[in-house]
């Protein structure tokens, strides 16, 4: 949608975000999609939000599964670009350096009708109720609000690429420094437990909350978690799966730390179609596929709470 939303443009490393991402992005695509990444080294960072990059990602995927019925390659890729004032591509945007984010897959490829009409809100060719018309839109308002430019590259029956390209900014070193450090200093050195069975999921959220500062602890499901909580105590809070396999639910987890280590804050990580026990407020819930920056919003508004 190109409405303007308050966007929190933050410098990024967009091959980084791209490989966190891309392990949820799989799991979300399921098996008969293949997710390669082709990401380029050193690349400089650009300045977007996050959230919004990762629901773009997300939407380019979920388009290009849908173009695959049959399974197919999905290719994400990072690249330096360098627009030359005389380029035919991007005309809009000055030349310069930019960093260019391309999705591409190998699905029935869209006409030229299409093409022209696929950033139009609410334009779709799929059946009511399964296309809004509304993801297109979405990251081409995203686009445009961070400066940047988008274009379509697809012929019928020969799959799609969309092209986004960020003008890069150049950090100096101790700018570099200070931004993983004020990364860091959001997890304030509290010690997490993580009680996943997925493995995809686990390495996801593992990454992610090693990069936010926390220092983390793993148990595959919820017996091994009573185990380490036993023996350590420490855990400042546990993030838990709800459906696992052994004898101990997520949701039982939850209830026994609550009666038996009441400084230890839980919270509780569901896929969206799951029902979840009315026990479980809002504040103790994160639904899965979730962006990176909802887990730390999150796990920060549960360590702030006094009584949670
Ligand atoms: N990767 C793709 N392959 C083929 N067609 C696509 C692709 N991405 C978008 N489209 C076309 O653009 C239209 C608009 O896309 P979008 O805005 O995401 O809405 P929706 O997915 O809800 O239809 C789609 O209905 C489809 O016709
Ligand atoms: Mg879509």
């Amino acid at each position: 949608f190109s409405r303007r939303q308050a966007l929190k443009p933050t410098a990024t490393n967009v091959g980084e975000l791209v490989d966190d991402f891309s392990v949820l992005l799989q799991h979300t695509l399921g098996e008969t999609i293949y997710l390669q990444k082709q990401l380029a080294e050193a690349l400089p960072p650009v300045l977007v939000d996050r959230n919004q990059l990762e629901t773009s990602l997300l939407n380019l995927a979920l388009n290009a599964r849908d173009s695959m019925p049959r399974g197919g390659r999905l290719i994400i890729r990072t690249e330096l670009y360098r627009k030359l004032a005389n380029s035919n591509s991007f005309t809009d945007l000055p030349a310069g350096e930019y960093l260019m984010l391309s999705v591409r897959d190998e699905g029935e490829g869209m006409t030229a009708e299409t093409i022209s009409r696929a950033f139009e809100p609410f334009y779709t060719t799929k059946p009511a109720g399964v296309g809004t018309g509304l993801g297109l839109s979405m990251v081409y308002g995203f686009v445009k609000q961070s400066g940047g430019g988008i274009e379509i590259r697809s012929r019928l029956g020969e799959g799609t690429t969309i092209r986004l390209i960020f003008p890069v900014v150049h950090e100096t070193p101790s700018q570099q420094q200070q931004h993983r450090l004020r990364l860091k200093q959001d997890g304030q050195q509290a010690q997490v437990l993580l009680v996943e069975d997925d493995i995809g999921v686990r390495q996801f959220v593992q990454r992610a909350l090693h990069k936010m500062g926390y220092t983390v602890d793993l148990a595959e499901n919820g017996d091994f978690a009573w185990e380490k909580l036993q023996q350590t105590k420490q855990y400042q809070l546990v993030l838990t799966d709800i459906i696992m396999p052994g004898s101990m639910s997520g949701l039982e987890l939850y209830s026994r730390i609550r009666q038996d280590y009441p400084e230890t804050k839980v919270l509780c990580m569901t896929g969206y179609s799951e029902q979840v026990d009315s026990t479980l407020s809002e504040q103790h819930l994160l639904r899965k596929p979730f962006m990176r920056n909802q887990l730390a919003h999150k796990l920060q508004e549960l360590l702030k709470a006094e009584y949670a």
